[in-house]
């Protein structure tokens, strides 16, 4: 199983989660910023993919991350990924932004569904505090949101848990 792990940033709590999810994951690639990426049917050599997007564009309907991943989401819908896990997650804030919480990775999320993914890393809402985020499916988010501005003490356990999951859903 090769996975790869793919981030966008703005000011770097995404990059520094895409660090540390490589750290707990043994035979992982290191992580890499979509925005150095020329070509991304690269991740089409993957079995698996881990990817991580922050939301900036409070409210938008799209391109909802204010990142390299806005720009590239027609292309991502286009590539073959069936039989491919795909995993995502998330960084915002859901104290201030608490109407629109890690809102960019059901855009994600929906993109890689497109280009025929099986989506992986679901997390049950009941552990965050937040008003609404189009990210939620039923009582799951799609992907694991992460909190470094408000609640950035309960990201350790978050991604402990989620690693678990991850090295069960993806075979790691
Ligand atoms: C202007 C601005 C808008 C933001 N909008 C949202 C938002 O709509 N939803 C959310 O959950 N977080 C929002 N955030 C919080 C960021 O997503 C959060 O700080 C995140 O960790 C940034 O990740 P990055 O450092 O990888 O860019 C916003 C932050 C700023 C400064």
């Amino acid at each position: 199983m090769s996975v790869g792990i793919y981030f966008a940033t703005t000011t770097g709590k995404t990059e520094d989660i895409a660090e540390r999810l490589h750290g707990m994951l043994s035979g992982v690639e290191s992580p890499k910023d979509l925005a150095d990426v020329d070509d991304v049917s690269e991740l089409e050599s993957f079995d698996g993919i881990i990817c991580g997007i922050p939301t900036w564009n409070t409210g938008a309907d799209s391109e909802r991350s204010g990142t390299a991943w806005d720009s590239l989401l027609d292309e991502i819908a286009g590539l073959s990924l069936s039989g491919k896990k795909v995993a995502i997650y998330g960084l915002g804030d859901s104290s201030t932004y608490t109407e629109n919480f890690c809102d960019a990775m059901e855009e994600l999320h929906s993109y890689f569904k497109k280009a025929g993914a099986t989506m992986v890393g679901y997390v049950d809402k009941s552990g965050y505090t937040f008003d609404e985020s189009k990210s939620t499916v039923g009582d799951k988010f799609c992907g694991l949101p992460l909190d470094e501005d408000s609640e950035s003490d309960m990201t350790d356990e978050r991604l402990t848990k989620w690693v678990g999951q991850l090295k069960s859903e993806m075979s790691i």
